[in-house]
């Protein structure tokens, strides 16, 4: 059964240029400072977000209910 966002997930084809959300930058900052090594994305999406949090050196881990092709 497709959810609701795999299909928004599989009918957009511009998944890879949604900008990231505005905290999502924030969010690395704070992660960074606290010198967190992990960080768990949990209901990614298509992993805006996910890619943000990458600046703040630590391992992403990002998982969600939908999946792309
Ligand atoms: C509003 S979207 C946000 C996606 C992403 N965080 C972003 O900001 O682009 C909500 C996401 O939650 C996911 N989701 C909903 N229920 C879930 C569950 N039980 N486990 C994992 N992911 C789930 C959906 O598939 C969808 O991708």
């Amino acid at each position: 059964m497709l959810t609701r966002w795999q299909k928004f997930y599989t009918n957009d084809p511009k998944l890879g240029s949604i900008a990231p959300s505005q905290c999502a930058g924030e969010a690395a900052r704070l992660f960074a400072a606290a010198g967190k090594k992990q960080i768990l994305d949990l209901a990614c999406g298509a992993g805006r977000d996910t890619r943000v949090l990458l600046s703040s050196g630590a391992v992403i881990i990002g998982v969600d209910a939908a999946f792309l092709d």
